[in-house]
């Protein structure tokens, strides 16, 4: 038997390892071997004889897994406190980005810093997110809007995933709005991203491939081109899909299996059969409908009765989403969407794991990897219920305990 085997005990695990319920087991316990989960289940079920080398007593606390945060732009320059006061101001979002606003001014800020500028502040946002028990975050690109500065943000989301206890997936976006230099040229402006496409990707900077498909984004024509260039390359994509009118984007991503569609406010009965067949997650992400005052509500009821999976993300970005936490998205799914606090837990785990086409996280289950967040709580629901405070108490990513999960 290996040396490395931790043990984690007297603890009520949240497994979520079934299609419905917690799957809570009382007085359970976690054997970690490495970086993986050993054997899962209750303490009194665990065999003799195991040579442990580090034995730790959770005081029946909560234990889920880690949490996968799969929708952020987590690294630009700068911020956007005026832009939100000139929405307060009566500006609307989509003015304000016709005005050359929004995603261009966080362009410009991402252009003129540092990629090590880049990397503290989104590092010290990542540990935000961590102290909250996140364990995998995907990042996108989408603020540097040419060649050199998208695959610069890529490079610091990598730089991230090595450097911070946290597994990060990557995500190209520059499909995300329209740099100056191609005003008036959006279809010259696809041309260079699927262009750039294949050198980001041979450096091993690309997990998958994005676009904002919508008024102020790109069309669904602009949005199969960027597709076709992601699977040329072997590439899943995702979608901003469906966020301010109904593009059918949905519609388009699912024919290009897409692992997600996101935002989806304004989602059509069509598009949720799409991704309903194409097996597509639909990725909620409440903190954007709340800050920019949003109105119509994503199709919840349809995306459940057709069994599309629900995930649940921050979207942190400095326009729209502007959130350090990804347990308040929880609260929010419940109190905006109508989500049941299993599936808002769900959608930060689970389902969250495969909007990022990962099937080795998101459950606690033998064979898995050994990612999980220890609460301070007796119940799984009260993590959506309250909001506001940080109930968690340990981290451990890979096997191994960080001290972000553990602020003094
Ligand atoms: O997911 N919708 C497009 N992109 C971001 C917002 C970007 C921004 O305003 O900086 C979003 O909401
Ligand atoms: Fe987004």
């Amino acid at each position: 038997m290996s040396k490395r085997l931790s043990l984690w005990r007297n603890a009520r695990l949240v497994t979520l390892d079934s299609a419905r319920g917690w799957g809570l087991i009382d007085d359970g316990a976690l054997l970690v071997d490495g970086q993986a989960l050993l054997w899962v289940g209750r303490s009194a079920d665990l065999s003799a004889g195991l040579r442990i080398e580090q034995e730790h007593d959770l005081g029946g606390a909560l234990v889920t897994p880690g949490l996968v945060d799969c929708h952020t732009h987590l690294v630009y320059g700068g911020q956007r406190a005026l832009e939100f006061e000139a929405r307060l101001n009566g500006a609307s979002y989509e003015e304000i980005a016709r005005a050359g606003g929004g995603i261009r001014s966080t362009m410009a800020a991402t252009r003129a810093a540092s990629s090590d500028t880049l990397f503290a502040s989104a590092a010290r946002r990542a540990r935000g997110f961590m102290a909250e028990g996140v364990t995998t975050m995907e990042i996108k690109s989408g603020y540097g809007l040419n060649e050199a500065d998208e695959t610069r943000c890529l490079a610091v989301a990598r730089r991230l995933g090595r450097e911070l206890p946290l597994s990060v997936r990557t995500t190209s976006l520059g499909a995300h709005a329209l740099p100056p230099e191609f005003e008036g040229r959006p279809d010259d402006y696809i041309d260079a991203v699927c262009r750039w496409l294949p050198a980001q990707n041979a450096a091993g900077l690309v997990d998958a491939v994005d676009a904002f498909c919508d008024r102020i984004g790109f069309t669904p024509a602009q949005t199969r081109r960027v597709f076709e260039a992601a699977r040329a390359l072997g590439l899943p994509v995702k979608l901003h899909a469906e966020q301010l009118s109904d593009q059918q984007g949905a519609a388009l991503a699912a024919e290009f299996g897409a692992l997600s569609c996101d935002h989806l406010e304004h989602l059509s009965p069509h598009g949720v059969r799409a991704m309903a067949a194409a097996g597509c997650v639909a990725v909620l992400l409440p903190g954007a409908y709340y800050f920019l005052r949003d109105t119509v509500l994503p199709p919840v009821q349809a995306l459940r009765d057709a069994g599309v999976p629900m995930a649940v993300a921050s979207d942190h970005n400095p326009g729209s989403c502007p959130t350090g936490s990804l347990l308040l998205m929880v609260n929010m799914a419940c109190t905006l969407f109508r989500l049941t606090p299993e599936e808002a837990l769900r959608g930060v785990t689970r389902h969250a794991a495969s909007a990022l086409g990962l099937a080795d996280r998101g459950v606690l289950r033998a064979g898995l990897r050994a990612d999980f967040a220890v609460w301070d709580r007796d119940h799984p629901g009260e993590l959506a219920y309250a909001f506001g405070g940080n109930p968690c108490r340990r981290v451990v990513a890979a096997g191994v305990e960080h001290a972000a999960g553990n602020p003094s």
